[in-house]
């Protein structure tokens, strides 16, 4: 299950990302805040019910504080059955201290803390 709200992207996702027999593969057109929106379209596809993992990788860096990107990790942690994982990955100025802007896109950075909506942090690991 993808989520994504680029029109290129998501004409990417209808292309490719189809289940067959072998498997359920879907996608979620919905902006990464609309949670409501990407937790019961996801039930369509996965059993919630169960647990699930989420990967928030390369995408709360684009959303704005006012947007609080800690409570979007929140309510998708709360619609999960427990013992879920959500693994999030942040752009980082480790590499490049000079904050990078693009036209069209500011990334933000925050530190892990803030985007750790009280969920336990399980130690790295395969
Ligand atoms: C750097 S890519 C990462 C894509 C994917 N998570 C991965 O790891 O391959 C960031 C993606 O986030 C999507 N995106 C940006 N803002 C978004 C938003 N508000 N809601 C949903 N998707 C968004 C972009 O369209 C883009 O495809």
């Amino acid at each position: 299950m993808y989520v994504d709200n680029d029109p290129l992207v998501l004409a990417h996702a209808r292309a490719l990302l189809t289940g067959n027999r072998e498997g359920a593969c879907s996608y979620v057109d919905a902006d990464v805040r609309d949670t409501s929106t990407i937790l019961k379209q996801a039930a369509q596809t996965l059993d919630l019910t169960k647990p699930v993992a989420v990967l928030l990788l390369a995408v709360l860096h684009l959303i704005p504080d006012a947007d609080s990107p800690a409570a979007i990790v929140a309510r998708l942690a709360d619609g999960l059955a427990p013992p879920s994982y959500v693994a999030i990955s942040h752009m980082t100025a480790d590499f490049a201290p000079e904050p990078k802007n693009f036209p069209h896109t500011s990334f933000r950075q925050r530190t892990a803390n803030s985007c750790g909506c009280g969920a336990h942090k399980v130690s790295r690991g395969i």
